[in-house]
């Protein structure tokens, strides 16, 4: 029986390559909508408001898989509430992890179950480490992300949301492996966060079709004195640049301690406070979300 990872399995024009494109569109030709959540940098909340966007829609009755495809910081199944044991492929493929309202999480963290974690990295010219049998302990990061969508047992999902590691670099893996991924951005409004994204924002430009929006994270918070909900850090133009190119900024959400809390016990927020201001623009959020994915699906379905 082939081992998940096989020693060839990122090899261009190899056997494995090939056969993981060809799944992969067939795993898509099923989904409504693939959406890959963007940031320029780390630390902005993607992984935390993707876990509740996932879960709006899940709690609405969508069937929602996530791909935690940041390989080598993996963060969803603990933001879950799930135990993020190793687990083993079975054979050449992957069955997701049952997550709570019926989510189904794909993650490298339980994936291989050898000795060493792999590292996940861009390897042009071959592995630098010493690779020991069938089972490399470093793998291209492409290929790792072609084998998770071509291999994993999605079973009927409507969407599949995926959270990429932070940086530009991502939008090229993402689109390269699936054209018609849908992009969401997410910053916060420091300068040098809102910055990198506007850079980011340019690039992706260049696939006009596939950004569905901006959301701006930790955009104010809300003074017990004043009443009123201040901004937690100095405003970075990142709004009126994402408008200024005609990329609608989704949301505006603020920072609420109450979240960080949520997500390091692993409890989902949107359940625990859905009565807060917070809660109810997570929910807007994600139907937003949805909408646009179904408006823009067309592409998904035909073009995978
Ligand atoms: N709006 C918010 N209010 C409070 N805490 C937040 C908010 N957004 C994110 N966080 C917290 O910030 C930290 C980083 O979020 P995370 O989702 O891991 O970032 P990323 O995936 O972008 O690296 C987490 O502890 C998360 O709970
Ligand atoms: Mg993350």
């Amino acid at each position: 029986m082939r081992v998940f990872w096989d020693a060839d399995f990122g090899e261009p024009g190899g056997p494995s390559r090939v056969e993981d494109e060809a799944r992969i569109r067939s795993n898509l030709s099923a989904v409504r909508a693939l959406i890959a959540w963007v940031s320029a940098r780390g630390g902005v909340g993607k992984s935390a408001l993707l876990a509740n966007i996932a879960a709006v829609l899940a709690l609405a009755g969508r069937k929602i898989a996530i791909v935690d495809a940041d390989l080598n910081s993996p963060s969803i199944m603990p933001m879950l509430g799930m135990k993020a044991g190793r687990r083993g492929a079975i054979g050449d493929e992957l069955e997701p992890a049952a997550g709570p309202l019926g989510l189904r999480i794909v993650s490298s963290e339980f994936l291989p179950e050898g000795d060493l974690p792999i590292s996940f990295a861009d390897i042009d010219e071959g592995p630098t480490l010493p690779q020991n049998g069938s089972r490399p302990k470093e793998c291209s990061y492409l290929a790792a992300m072609r084998r998770l969508l071509g291999r994993t047992r999605f079973g009927a999902v409507d969407l599949i949301f995926v959270d990429l590691a932070p940086g530009t670099e991502q939008i090229y893996r993402m689109l390269k492996i699936a054209p018609q991924t849908k992009l969401l951005f997410s910053s916060h409004p420091s300068e040098l966060s809102a910055r990198a994204t506007r850079a980011a924002i340019e690039i992706a430009q260049q696939f006009p079709d596939s950004v569905l929006g901006v959301i701006e994270n930790m955009a104010g918070f809300n003074c017990d004195s004043c009443h009123r909900v201040r901004p937690l850090m100095p405003y970075g133009s990142l709004g009126a640049h994402a408008r200024e190119v005609g990329i609608p900024v989704l949301e505006r959400l603020p920072f609420d301690p109450r979240f960080a809390e949520s997500c390091e016990r692993g409890v989902i927020f949107v359940r625990e406070y859905p009565q807060t201001p917070m809660g109810k623009q997570l929910v807007a959020l994600a139907h937003a979300i949805d909408k646009a994915a179904s408006n823009a699906q067309a592409g998904v379905a035909t073009s995978a």
